[in-house]
């Protein structure tokens, strides 16, 4: 176990982390080196979804070793609360079609898997040649509907977290390390 740092930016956070950043590295050098292996040769379009992902993807597509394009979505099924409220919405949408394009779509973390499930839909239905999912976190207990995770860093117990670009009302994307919030926190 591995204790947080002091820094301000932790506070809120339980004092033992989940995932230190070393832990973090390594499995994300490990799932770009897969990544890498089973798109030898495709048409790769690496979508971030914003903004949990980003410091996901910005380290992941460093670790693929292929030539690849990069787009950029948003939607949102949470507002500031830690429940999805199961309305998906598209708040920015791709600046490029996808159609006849290898599209891996890079995820923070999997919960109720509401939005993935909406957006696997809307993505094949833009005639993508292929599509797969990659997420840094899975939580299966709290899935609602079924959804298969092509790339996965870890599964974790049925916490909130943050950290890594995962945020509690906007707050604590910037931490390096992933903990897990004190229910006080948003109970309060
Ligand atoms: P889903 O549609 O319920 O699978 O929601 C996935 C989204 O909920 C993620 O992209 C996150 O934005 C958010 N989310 C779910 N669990 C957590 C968590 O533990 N911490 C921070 N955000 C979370
Ligand atoms: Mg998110």
């Amino acid at each position: 176990m591995t204790l947080k740092p002091n820094g301000a930016a932790y506070e809120g956070l339980k004092d033992e982390l989940l995932l230190t950043k070393d832990e973090i590295a390594a499995k994300v050098a490990e799932l770009g080196a897969q990544i890498t292996r089973d798109y030898e040769g495709k048409d790769l379009v690496v979508i971030c979804i914003l903004k949990g992902a980003v410091v996901f993807f910005v380290d992941l597509i460093r670790k693929i070793d292929l030539p690849l394009t990069m787009d950029f979505m948003s939607i949102s099924s949470y507002g500031s609360a830690t429940k999805s409220s199961g309305v998906v919405r598209i708040l920015k949408d791709l600046d490029k079609p996808i159609n006849g394009k290898d599209v891996l779509v890079v995820e923070d973390i999997v919960d109720s898997g509401m939005t993935l499930s909406f957006l696997r839909d809307n993505l094949i239905s833009r005639g993508a040649a292929s599509l797969k999912i990659a997420t840094l976190l899975d939580k299966p207990d709290r899935r609602k509907v079924p959804l298969h995770v092509d790339y996965c860093g870890f599964v974790i117990p049925d916490e909130f977290v943050v950290g890594y670009g995962l945020d509690y009302a906007e707050q604590y994307r910037n931490l390096p390390d992933i903990g897990v919030l004190r229910p006080e926190i948003y109970t309060k």
